[in-house]
């Protein structure tokens, strides 16, 4: 059992852009690999980013960083309505917890909020960590990018009222 980095969370700055893009390319190309094949991660993280397109998803997100005394260790974006659009964790941080520390401040920030569920669009990577999360599969669906598709599951998840 490795030894547990002290990850802290802050929120994004415009500065983090360039690397939260590329930790969002390395964990699709690594730890999407065992899931997609190449053709579907070059699809689904292109190695020319388009980064205009990035600065106008990233704007419509409240996002949460984890990172170390060094380096950035994941991400999470999401909207107060309750939807997880983005979750990614640095392959050399894989499995240390990173994504559930960042998917429980989420949740507690979606709760205050006053949404009754959280829900996302998992890939096959990420069902097993959102399942763990208390998730359920609600419809596996298919994206069309050109010429490829790839398989992700609508899940969602049900939250208690705050007051209830
Ligand atoms: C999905 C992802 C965000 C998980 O990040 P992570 O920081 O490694 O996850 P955590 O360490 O917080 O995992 C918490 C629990 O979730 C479950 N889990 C996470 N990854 C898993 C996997 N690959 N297989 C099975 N269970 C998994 C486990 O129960 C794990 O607890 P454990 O390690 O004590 O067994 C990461 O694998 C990732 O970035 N994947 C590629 C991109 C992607 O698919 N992003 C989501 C888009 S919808």
């Amino acid at each position: 059992m490795p030894s547990h980095p002290a990850f802290t969370l802050r929120g994004y700055h415009a500065q983090d852009l360039q690397a939260l893009v590329e930790l969002f390319s390395a964990a699709v190309h690594q730890l999407g690999a065992a899931d997609y094949e190449q053709t579907q991660r070059q699809a689904w993280a292109p190695a020319q980013a388009d980064m205009p397109a990035w600065k106008t998803r990233l704007a419509a997100l409240e996002l949460l960083i984890a990172e170390d005394s060094r380096q950035l260790a994941g991400f999470i974006g999401f909207t107060s309505d309750g939807h997880i659009d983005l979750l990614f964790t640095a392959p050399r941080y894989a499995r240390q917890g990173v994504a559930a520390m960042l998917y429980a401040a989420a949740q507690t920030r979606i709760e205050a909020a006053g949404a009754t569920s959280v829900f996302t669009e998992a890939s096959l990577t990420a069902r097993p960590f959102f399942a763990r999360q208390g998730f359920s599969v609600e419809q596996a669906q298919t994206v069309v990018r050109g010429a490829v598709t790839l398989q992700r599951f609508a899940m969602r998840k049900p939250l208690r009222p705050l007051n209830g």
